[in-house]
């Protein structure tokens, strides 16, 4: 796979899964820019990736910000050929423990994000030819744990957005949804830290997947990579699992 001469715009891109796939992305040879909030994170990972990799502040639940964003990548910095809505929150509780605040700030970061970026990134695709949107939903789409009722709504609604990508803009832009199991990111680590006993949440974790371990932000990087190249391109519309066989397992089964 080569992305020379391509440019992946990343959101969220300053740490934890979204600096994976920078990372992934650069080596394949692309130019990467890198959209976060966290400003020193996000120059650092570019400083650190090299030349080809540009920061540039956003919020990505701000359209004037996004707006602006995309046009100096597409001006400026190379295009968008590929798209990786990758920035997001997570927040702890039921729907009856969730104030309307906290909903609609997940909610404008993880999912209005996601059709801001696409809405100001496709139109640049369809100018340049093509390009591909990749959504980083999660496995919480399918199987959800207790107390994120407003994640696993975005979550899931995200694939809704993947395949009204897909078909409105079909066949010049793509799009695919890729759901992650448990990965060892800041965002992961702060949330074993709110529990008494982070050690133990973390064991847990890790038990959940068959894999026998958490995924790293390379091994989603990876498969970003793959759906958003040539070797991906009958690839279009779908949520892909890559969560280490999470939630696959009748509970109290045993091996042979
Ligand atoms: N870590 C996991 O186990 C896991 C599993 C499935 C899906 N995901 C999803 O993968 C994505 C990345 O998760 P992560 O674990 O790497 O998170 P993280 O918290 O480690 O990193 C998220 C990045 O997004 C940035 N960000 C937050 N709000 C933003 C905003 N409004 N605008 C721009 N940037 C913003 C942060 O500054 C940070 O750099 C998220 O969408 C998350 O829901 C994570």
């Amino acid at each position: 796979m080569s992305f020379k001469d391509k440019t992946i715009v990343i959101t969220g891109g300053a740490k934890g899964i979204g600096a994976g796939c920078a990372e992934v992305f650069y080596r394949q040879g692309g130019n990467v820019v890198v959209l976060d909030v966290d400003e020193e994170a996000g120059r650092q990972r570019c400083a650190d990736l090299g030349d080809r990799a540009h920061f540039i502040e956003c919020d990505v639940s701000r359209e004037s910000d996004v707006e602006e964003a995309m046009g100096q990548a597409a001006v400026t910095l190379g295009g968008v050929d590929v798209l990786v809505n990758n920035a997001g929150i997570l927040h702890y509780s039921t729907v009856t423990e969730t104030a309307e605040e906290d909903w609609d700030r997940l909610l404008g970061v993880n999912l209005k994000g996601a059709f801001l970026c696409a809405k100001h990134a496709i139109p640049h695709m369809l100018e340049a030819g093509e390009g591909i949107v990749v959504n980083m939903s999660s496995v919480q789409a399918f199987v959800t744990q207790q107390n994120v009722a407003a994640y696993a709504a975005s979550k899931s609604a995200l694939i809704g957005l993947t395949r009204s990508i897909a078909v409105d803009y079909a066949p010049r832009v793509r799009s695919v949804a890729i759901c992650p199991g448990g990965v060892d990111t800041p965002m992961n680590r702060s949330a074993f830290r709110q529990s008494p006993d982070p050690e133990q949440v973390r064991q847990e974790t890790i038990d959940l997947h068959l894999t026998g371990r958490m995924g790293q932000p390379d091994d989603i990087g990876e498969l970003v990579a793959f759906v958003a190249s040539d070797k991906g391109s009958f690839i279009n519309g779908q949520p892909i699992r890559i969560d280490g066989g999470m939630g696959i397992k009748i509970a109290g089964s045993k091996k042979d």
